[in-house]
């Protein structure tokens, strides 16, 4: 992801997690984290998939991933996820929260290979909601 992509993905995030989307000033703050990768899917000069993952040592993460509605269900968002995990150097385990009613995004987790290892209760606001926390081991 470039810079001059910032105001098409905010869009996108808008358009899949509403209120709770990331600002301006968070997505800017996630793209100058020195251990976060953001990467983008384009399509006919169109965003159509995003994801933020960080590694601190051989620890990753999955801090956001979305997928515009019209382009669901083609493995983009799997292709994006498989993609920052076997071009990341060193990594042993990645771990991610998801809400809990988030029927598709747990789905896509489970698919990949992710276990779930915990609930973080009341983690998440607008609307409030438990946390599902997810972790995988590399082989
Ligand atoms: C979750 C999300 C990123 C999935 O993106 P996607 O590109 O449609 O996912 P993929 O096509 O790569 O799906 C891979 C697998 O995930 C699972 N999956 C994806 N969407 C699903 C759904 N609606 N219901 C059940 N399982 C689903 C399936 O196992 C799927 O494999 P299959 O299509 O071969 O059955 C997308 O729905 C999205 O952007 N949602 C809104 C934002 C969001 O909730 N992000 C996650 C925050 S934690």
């Amino acid at each position: 992801m470039l810079p001059a992509h910032s105001e098409q993905v905010k869009s996108l995030l808008e358009l899949c997690f509403g209120d709770s989307a990331w600002t301006k000033e968070s997505l800017r703050s996630q793209l100058e984290k020195s251990d976060s990768r953001c990467t983008v899917v384009v399509e006919d000069d169109r965003i159509i998939g995003f994801l933020a993952f960080e590694q601190v040592l051989d620890e990753g993460s999955i801090v956001e991933v979305a997928v515009h509605p019209d382009c669901r269900r083609k493995g983009i968002a799997r292709s994006l996820i498989t993609a920052a995990i076997q071009s990341a150097e060193g990594l042993n385990t990645v771990f991610l929260e998801v809400r809990e009613s988030n029927t598709p995004a747990v789905g896509l987790y489970e698919s990949l290979g992710f276990e779930r290892i915990g609930v973080r209760k009341g983690y998440y606001q607008k609307p409030k909601e438990d946390a599902v926390l997810m972790k995988m081991t590399l082989m």
